[in-house]
């Protein structure tokens, strides 16, 4: 089954409404080569931004997301946002249960679970994020871990939902450390994942799948790392920032 592969690049919170059409400005020609059959390409900016680099973005093969969503429809939820809102920003894409938001916002596999099914109800393409701590990678409970955020995240959709939702494998450990699972030991981690989608949606549903990669992917290592059988892109954080070198690990991950 062949996947196209999904580069998309996670702002976090970097880049103010200038700052983030600037960057798409100067990304738009680099990347402009790209066939959308080759490849998508999809930046997450802060909410404030995201209408400005919508606008930017418009006519080009970059698509945008956010980076987070709340499950009501609207109400007395103060700070959040909701799937209409951000559907009438231009969003095409959200990220959810980030480790950032599981770490420092109490984010859990119900919370990306609810957020989730608001998402898809309103039909944007969700980017859901697992990914085990160091202390779960040391004491050998990565499977059990990511098996657990899995069947949690992802309880209750049906295989047509499935077949819309990017999984991005993102060990919490690499992310902005530098520290990068090796090609082989990040294939190892996303056929397991590949198997446990298989057994809760059907193969049919599970090779369909893309997981992305995540965790210091950078113009380096992108090409190795997209090479394996079942690493089918990358979510990209500090490299994402500058538009010469998210230009260039686009570049790399889909060399032949
Ligand atoms: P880095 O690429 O900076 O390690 O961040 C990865 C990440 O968290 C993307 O969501």
């Amino acid at each position: 089954m062949s996947r196209k592969v999904i580069i998309a690049g996670n702002w976090k919170m970097n880049k103010t409404a200038a700052e983030g059409k600037a960057l798409v400005e100067a990304l738009k020609p680099l990347v402009a080569d790209v066939c959308p059959e080759c490849a998508e390409i999809v930046v997450c900016p802060p909410f404030t931004t995201l209408a400005a680099v919508v606008e930017a973005a418009r006519g080009s093969n970059i698509k945008v997301g956010a980076q987070n969503v709340h499950w009501a429809e609207s109400g007395a939820f103060t700070g959040e946002i909701s799937a209409a809102m951000l559907k009438e920003a231009g969003a095409e894409f959200v990220i959810l249960g980030h480790s950032e938001r599981r770490q420092y916002f109490g984010e859990t596999d119900e919370t990306v679970n609810k957020r989730l099914k608001a998402a898809l109800a309103a039909g944007l393409k969700p980017i859901v994020c697992i990914g085990e701590l160091l202390e779960e990678r040391e004491g050998g409970r990565t499977e059990e871990v990511l098996a657990r955020q899995l069947e949690g995240g992802l309880a209750g959709l049906t295989g047509e939902e499935m077949s819309r939702v990017v999984i991005a494998y993102e060990p919490v450990w690499a992310i902005g450390t530098g520290k990068t699972a090796t090609p082989e030991m990040a294939e190892l981690t996303h056929n397991f994942i590949r198997c446990t989608l298989n057994d809760l949606f059907g193969r049919e549903i599970g090779e369909g799948v893309r997981i992305q990669y995540g965790g210091s992917m950078k113009p380096e290592n992108a090409k190795e790392l997209v090479a394996q059988r079942n690493i089918d892109g990358g979510l990209i954080g500090g490299a994402a920032l500058k538009a010469e070198s998210f230009s260039a690990l686009i570049h790399n991950a889909i060399a032949k």
